[in-house]
C-alpha cells in the first residue's frame, strides 16, 4: 500500500493535520488500531486499556493482537511520543478534547449486544472530565445508544462540563485493520451538531470520503452494512447448495453473477459460513433491532439460518462419505475465523472442530496464529500442516489461506492414511488434487457425490413431460 503519511509527505506541524489531543478507551482490534493510526496521522493519543495483560504487553513494547503493520505503527508512535498508555480513564484523559470509546459490545444470549462496557467507559470519562468533551462511540451499538451514553455522561459529569456524544462506527477488517483505517472506503460520522461532525471528521485521514448523518443513522449504518455482507455470503452458500445438487461449479456460477458491476464479486464465495466477532453478532443485533422496532427482518433471519447450515453441515457431510466418525483421525487446517488473524471468536472452523469431536472423531488441528486456549481441550493442536496430514483418515480445510492453497497434493496424499479431503474453504485445485488420488469434496464445487440426489428437471422439460406434472 502507498502510505500518504510517510515521514516525507507528512505535514510538518501538528496544526496542519489538526493535531488533536485524543484519548482512546480500549486497546483491542479497533482501539489499538485507531490509537496507532491517529498517532501516525499527527494526533497526540493516550490509549487506555483495562486488561492488565494487554497493558503489560503494550508497555513491554509488544502488541497483544496479531494485525499486520500495527506493531510498526505502535512502535513509531511510542518512539515519537505521540502514543502513550494508561491503565484507567482517570489517569489517561489528561488534556484530551476528544475521547474514542472502542470497548467490546459482545452479544448476550438473546442476540442483543451487552452494552455494559460502554456504559462503564462513559461513566469513567464523565467522572474524570474537567472540561467540555466530545465522546465518539466507535464500538458497534444499536441506534439510540449514543443518546443513552450522553445522558449517563450528563448525570456523572461535574456541573459546567458538557459532554457531547457522536457516533462514528468502525468498518475495519481484521488482518487489514491498518490499511482500512488509513484508507477507508468511507468514514461515517453522526452527531447532533455540525461542529461536532466536522471535529470528528478531522480526526481521520484528510482524503477520506465522509458520510454525515444523525447519530441513529450512523449507528444503523454499521448494522446494515454487516447484515448486507452476511446476506451476500449466505446467498453464495445457497447458490453453492444448488450447484452441488445440479452437479455444477459454484465458483464459475458466482463469478458470472459477481461480474455484474451492480453485484460485485466480493463476498460471493461459498464456504463454511461467516464468523468472527462482528458479522454473527451484528446480524443477530439487526434482527433484535427489528423485533424491538416492530419491523420484520426476514432477510437477516434467512442469512442466520443459511449460515448455521453452512458451518454445521460439514461434519455430517463428511460422515456421509467416510462413514461413522467415531475413533477416526480427522485433520483440520485452520481454526481462526479467517486467514491472517489470531481471532477465533465465533469461528466456523472452531464449530466444525466441536461437531467432529461430538461425532467421536479424534481431531488434530493446525492454525499458525489462532489463540490456542479457545479450542476445545480435546483438539490436538500441532505446529505444521504436515503433522495434521500425517496418518489422517480425512482432512477438513476450514480456512482459505495461501498456506493450504499451496500444499502439494501428491505430498498430502503420501502423508494421509485415507484419501478424503473436505475442502470447506474452497482452496483446492480439484483436478490437481484428484490426479494425486485424493477425493476432494467441497462446497459448491460440483462434487455432489453422496450428498444430494440430482433432480433433473430440465430433462423432463426436453422430453415433453405434461405441463401439469411440472410444479
Ligand atoms: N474486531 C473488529 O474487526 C471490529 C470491526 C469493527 C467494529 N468492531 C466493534 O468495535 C468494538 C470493539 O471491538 P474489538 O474487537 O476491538 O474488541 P476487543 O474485545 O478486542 O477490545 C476491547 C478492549 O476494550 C477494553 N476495555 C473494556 N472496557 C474498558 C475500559 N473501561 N477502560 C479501558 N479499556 C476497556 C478491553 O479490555 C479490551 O481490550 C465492538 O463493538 C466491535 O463490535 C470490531
Amino acid at each position: 500500500m502507498t502510505d500518504p503519511f510517510t515521514p516525507t509527505s507528512k505535514p510538518d506541524s501538528d496544526e496542519r493535520l489538526g493535531g488533536h489531543q485524543v484519548c482512546v478507551v480500549g486497546a483491542g482490534y479497533v482501539g489499538l488500531t485507531a490509537a496507532a493510526c491517529l498517532a501516525h496521522l499527527g494526533h497526540n493519543v493516550t490509549c487506555v486499556e483495562a486488561s492488565p495483560h494487554r497493558l503489560e504487553v503494550l508497555r513491554g513494547g509488544g502488541i497483544p493482537i496479531h494485525e499486520p503493520g500495527l506493531a510498526d505503527l505502535v512502535d513509531e508512535g511510542v518512539r515519537n511520543g505521540r502514543l502513550r498508555w494508561a491503565a484507567d480513564v482517570a489517569s489517561g484523559l489528561g488534556d484530551a478534547g476528544i475521547v474514542l470509546l472502542c470497548v467490546g459490545t459482545p452479544p448476550r444470549a438473546d442476540g442483543e449486544p451487552d452494552l455494559s462496557q460502554l456504559a462503564d467507559a462513559g461513566r469513567q470519562v464523565a467522572r474524570a472530565a474537567s472540561r467540555d468533551l466530545v465522546v465518539v462511540v466507535k464500538s458497534t451499538v444499536p441506534p439510540g445508544s449514543c443518546e443513552a451514553i450522553e445522558l449517563i455522561c450528563a448525570d456523572e459529569a461535574d456541573a459546567g462540563v458538557t459532554i457531547r456524544v457522536a457516533s462514528s462506527p468502525e468498518f475495519l477488517r481484521e488482518s487489514r485493520a491498518v490499511e482500512d483505517f488509513l484508507f477507508p472506503d468511507r468514514v461515517v460520522v453522526g452527531a447532533e451538531d455540525l461542529d461536532v461532525i466536522d471535529l470528528v471528521a478531522s480526526l481521520y485521514p484528510p482524503a477520506s470520503p465522509v458520510v454525515r448523518c444523525d447519530r441513529r443513522g450512523a449507528e444503523l449504518v454499521k448494522y446494515a452494512a454487516n447484515t448486507f455482507l452476511a446476506i451476500k455470503i449466505s446467498f453464495a452458500n445457497e447458490v453453492a447448495q444448488l450447484c452441488d445438487a445440479l452437479g455444477t461449479n459454484a465458483m464459475d456460477v458466482l463469478d458470472g453473477v459477481g461480474s455484474d458491476s451492480r453485484i460485485g464479486r466480493q463476498f460471493l464465495k461459498p464456504g463454511p459460513g461467516y464468523g468472527g466477532s462482528c458479522l454473527p453478532k451484528d446480524v443477530s443485533g439487526f434482527v433484535a433491532l427489528g423485533k424491538s422496532a416492530g419491523t420484520w427482518t426476514s432477510l437477516a433471519c434467512a442469512a442466520e439460518e443459511q449460515n448455521a447450515l453452512a458451518r454445521r453441515s460439514v461434519a455430517g457431510r463428511l460422515e456421509l462419505v467416510i462413514g461413522p466418525l467415531r475413533g477416526k483421525r480427522i485433520g483440520l487446517l485452520g481454526l481462526a475465523f479467517k486467514d491472517g488473524t489470531d481471532d477465533v471468536r465465533d469461528s466456523p472452523s472452531m464449530q466444525i472442530a466441536k461437531d467432529l469431536l461430538a461425532a467421536g472423531a479424534v481431531v488434530c488441528a493446525y492454525d499458525p496464529l489462532a489463540h490456542g486456549e479457545s479450542a476445545p481441550v480435546e483438539v490436538k493442536r500441532v505446529t505444521s500442516p504436515r503433522e495434521v496430514l500425517t496418518g489422517a483418515e480425512a482432512v477438513v480445510i476450514g480456512v482459505d489461506s495461501p498456506e493450504y492453497r499451496n500444499l502439494d497434493p501428491i505430498g498430502v496424499a503420501d502423508l494421509m492414511s485415507g484419501d478424503v479431503v473436505f475442502d470447506a474453504a474452497g482452496v483446492c485445485d480439484l483436478d490437481a488434487w484428484g490426479r494425486a488420488g485424493l477425493n476432494v469434496y467441497g462446497v459448491g464445487r460440483g462434487t455432489p457425490m453422496a450428498f444430494y440426489p440430482v433432480v433433473w428437471a430440465p430433462l423432463r422439460w426436453t422430453v415433453g413431460a405434461p405441463v401439469d406434472s411440472l410444479d
